[in-house]
This record gives structure tokens, C-alpha cells and sequence, in this order.
């Protein structure tokens, strides 16, 4: 084989095993609009990932359409197999996932889309409004490296605007979670502008923060 040719496979073979060393297991808690938006724009973007609900059942279609790196689980499954754990719940849901998940997500990044509202999550909603979003997220789930991101965008327009170099905000604290979050973000086709957790309320429907932005605006509120 000429040198030349054999200098270009070589480097094809180095580049495709750095990308699949680079994939990430991606375990998704709610794979319901948000989560199985997400979940599929990770699986065109090389990931693997685990979709799961209370009825994972029910995630044949969603696995199927994702793609061949996507299969469904138990929440316990997608608890032990995700190198990251994405949330996507309606808020209610907090509580019963506090138990179930109890001690299995120690030292993961958890990333969570999930919003509380008063109305749709009743009490569990409106003390989490009340307290931050961020500290009642930490209270449920003890231990976890927190990332919050996509709560204020439509998960149509997440299919619609993704790879359009529309900037969101990514709302973590430890430099684990800023990473991952950010990479997350990024390989769903969005720039990530990273903010403290203390401004996730900010981040929630309606807030300041709310939507898609052009990456320089979105910078310039991180002072202010
Ligand atoms: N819709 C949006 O455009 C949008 C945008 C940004 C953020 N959000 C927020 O993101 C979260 C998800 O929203 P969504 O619209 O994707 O909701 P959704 O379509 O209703 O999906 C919710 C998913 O959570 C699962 N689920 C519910 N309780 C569960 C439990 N105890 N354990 C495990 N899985 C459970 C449901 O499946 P089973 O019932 O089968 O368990 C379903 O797969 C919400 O907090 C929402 O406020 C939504």
C-alpha cells in the first residue's frame, strides 16, 4: 500500500476509535416529548442511550426511530447503566423518584429538564418554586453532580432549531456537571452559556432566561 494511503486509513481508523471512545451511555428518566426529543438528537449524534419510564413498554417506536444505539430499561436499569442520567419528568414525580433512586446516583451528573408548576405538580410544585428549583432538586436526589438545561424550550423547538448555533443556558455549580452539561447541550445541536445553579430559577418558563438565544446576548447576562 502506498505510504500516502496508508497514512489516510490509519488516521480514519485513529479518528473513528477516538469518537467511539468518546460516546457517551446516556441513560434518559422520562422519555416522553422532552426526553424523547433529546434522547434521539443524542443517538444521531453518536451517543448510546437508554430510554425509561415507569412503562418502558411502551418505548418500542421511540427506540426504533432513535436509532440502533437506543434501547429501552426500567428506571432502576437506566439508574445503573448511564454514565450521565437525564430527568425529564413532571415534577410531581420528585418524591417517588427520591426513594426509587436512593443512593444509585451518587458521584453521576444528573441533568434535568424538569420543571415544577403549581398547578400541574400540586404541592411538590409549589415548594420547590418556593425554596429555588435547584435546592429542591439536591434535597430529592443527595449526592449527584446537578446540571438543569432546557427548561425553557420547546421540544419542538428543539427538533426545529437545533444545529441553527442558537445559544441556551446551562445552570451548574461543579466543574463535572459544567462539562457534561455543556457537552450535552452541545451535541444536541445547541451553544451552552453557563450559569450558576443559584440562577436556575431564571432559567424555568417565562423567566429571564427563558428560550433561544444568539450566544453573545446570552453572554452578556451572565454579569447581570
Ligand atoms: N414539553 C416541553 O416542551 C417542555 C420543555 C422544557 C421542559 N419541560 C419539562 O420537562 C419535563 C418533561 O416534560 P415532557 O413534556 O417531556 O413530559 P411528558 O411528555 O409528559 O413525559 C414525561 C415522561 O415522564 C415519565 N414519568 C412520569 N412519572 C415518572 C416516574 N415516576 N418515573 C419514571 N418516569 C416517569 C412518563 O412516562 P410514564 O408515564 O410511562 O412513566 C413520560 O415518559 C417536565 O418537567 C416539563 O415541565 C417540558
Amino acid at each position: 500500500m502506498p505510504k500516502i494511503l496508508f497514512l489516510m486509513f490509519a488516521s480514519l481508523v485513529l479518528c473513528t476509535s477516538q469518537a467511539m471512545a468518546d460516546a457517551l451511555k446516556i441513560s434518559v428518566i422520562g422519555a416522553g416529548k422532552v426526553g424523547g426529543t433529546l434522547g434521539t438528537l443524542w443517538v444521531k449524534a453518536g451517543h448510546s442511550v437508554m430510554f425509561s419510564s415507569r412503562h418502558p413498554e411502551e418505548l418500542t417506536d421511540l427506540v426504533k426511530s432513535a436509532g440502533p444505539n437506543a434501547r429501552a430499561g426500567s428506571v432502576s436499569d437506566a439508574a445503573a447503566w448511564g454514565d450521565v442520567i437525564v430527568l425529564s419528568v413532571p415534577y410531581g414525580a420528585m418524591p417517588v423518584l427520591s426513594e426509587q433512586l436512593k443512593g444509585k446516583l451518587d458521584g453521576k451528573v444528573v441533568f434535568s429538564t424538569s420543571n415544577p408548576f403549581s398547578g400541574r405538580d400540586g404541592d411538590v410544585g409549589r415548594k420547590a418554586l418556593d425554596e429555588g428549583v435547584a435546592l429542591a432538586d439536591q434535597q430529592y436526589l443527595p449526592g449527584v453532580h446537578l446540571v438543569r438545561a432546557f427548561n425553557a424550550i420547546s421540544y419542538t423547538s428543539m427538533k426545529d432549531q437545533a444545529g441553527k448555533g442558537k445559544a441556551i443556558p446551562v445552570f451548574a455549580d461543579d466543574s463535572q456537571a459544567r462539562e457534561l452539561g455543556a457537552r450535552l447541550v452541545r451535541d444536541s445541536g445547541f451553544v451552552p452559556v453557563i450559569f450558576p445553579l443559584a440562577r436556575a430559577k431564571d432559567g424555568l418558563p417565562n423567566g429571564p432566561l427563558s428560550g433561544v438565544w444568539n450566544e453573545a446576548d446570552l453572554k452578556r447576562k451572565q454579569t447581570n
